[in-house]
């Protein structure tokens, strides 16, 4: 018994009184970056965008509640931002140069590492499921257009008419970057992709990202989304990470995984390494931002935009639901 109290003791003296203890579970969405201003973003928009988030929030959270895993929690939260013309993933998702859609995405299981990718579906009511199901079901970890619609149909996934994506919004997009000619990348500055990182009750995270790419884009363009490593990554050795902006940039700079190895190697917190890696890769001429959890239980976003639609809960944590750079 003495033993017993001494041990007991040295372990209460161990621990600083401040430790963190970390949350059961951890959720952080986001649904893009770019030019997001109060004077930009209207009331409609604001109250369309916070509803989604909420309503994605409320997808993961119950799986994760329920002792689920992170990987059905992000799975969850995205097919509801896909769901959702709000967003530029799945059903409002922006239209290529020739007016159709073409949707890419990725999953990532921090667990064990596997991953899952598609690029350029255009039938396919949920890419991040097809994703999933790459991951699962199949040898390879990335499929691309019409093969990879052809997957899903051979998994039971649920087929739609490329038309079921598009929206008067978003054509009318289309119909301006056509006529100025100048700025290719994105029209609206800003970068409706949408994600989610997760860790769940055993420590394990998982990432999941989903979108359209960029308006107007030609020749079978595909951005980072669905490149692991670039715009979606998970290793339970350090974080999960899911990221929204220009692409290209995000590519080259290997955001996703460069974020977890600074974390893994440098012992850097999630914050650290992500205002880092997004430093640099505004330096190399990339806008957006990323959202990170660890499995230590920290929660993190960074961008080097005017703001980022964003959201984060926890177990027993305060909800809370972002869009501008000062919120
Ligand atoms: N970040 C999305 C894209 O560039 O396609």
């Amino acid at each position: 018994m003495r033993l017993f109290l001494l041990l007991l003791g040295a372990l209460l003296m161990s621990s600083p009184a401040n430790a963190q203890v970390r949350p059961k579970w951890t959720l952080v969405i986001h649904g893009g970056a770019g030019i997001i201003e109060r004077d930009r973003v209207t009331p409609e928009q604001e109250t369309g965008v916070r509803a989604g988030l909420q309503a994605a929030l409320d997808a993961g959270t119950k799986v994760l509640e329920a002792g689920g895993s992170a990987v059905d929690a992000v799975e969850a939260a995205v097919k509801i931002l896909e769901d959702d013309p709000h967003f530029n993933a799945g059903r409002g998702a922006v239209f290529t140069w020739d007016g159709k859609n073409e949707l890419d995405s990725a999953i990532m299981d921090g667990r064990t590492r596997a991953a899952g990718a598609v690029a350029g579906s255009t039938t396919t009511r949920h890419p991040v499921s097809l994703a999933r199901a790459v991951m699962e079901a199949g040898p390879h970890v990335m499929l691309s257009g019409a093969g990879a619609d052809q997957f899903a149909r051979e998994h039971g996934l649920e087929q739609v008419d490329n038309s079921f994506f598009g929206t008067p919004e978003r054509r009318r997009q289309l119909e301006v970057l056509k006529s100025q000619q100048s700025n290719w990348f994105d029209v609206d500055l800003k970068y409706g992709t949408v994600g989610a990182v997760a860790m769940d009750m055993h420590g394990n995270v998982a990432a999941a990202t989903s979108t359209g790419g960029l308006t107007g884009k030609r020749w079978g363009r595909i951005g980072d989304s669905p490149i692991i490593g670039a715009g979606t990554y998970a290793d339970n050795r350090a974080c999960a990470i899911s990221a929204t902006g220009a692409g290209e940039f995000f590519i080259r700079e290997g955001v996703a995984h460069e974020i977890c190895a600074r974390i893994r190697f440098k012992g850097e917190t999630a914050k650290q390494a992500a205002d880092t890696v997004m430093a640099e890769t505004k330096a190399l001429g990339g806008s957006g931002g990323v959202i990170v959890v660890s499995p230590t239980g920290e929660m993190a976003w960074s961008f080097n935009t005017p703001g980022m639609y964003r959201a984060k809960a926890s177990a027993g944590g305060e909800r809370v639901i972002a869009f501008y750079g000062e919120d």
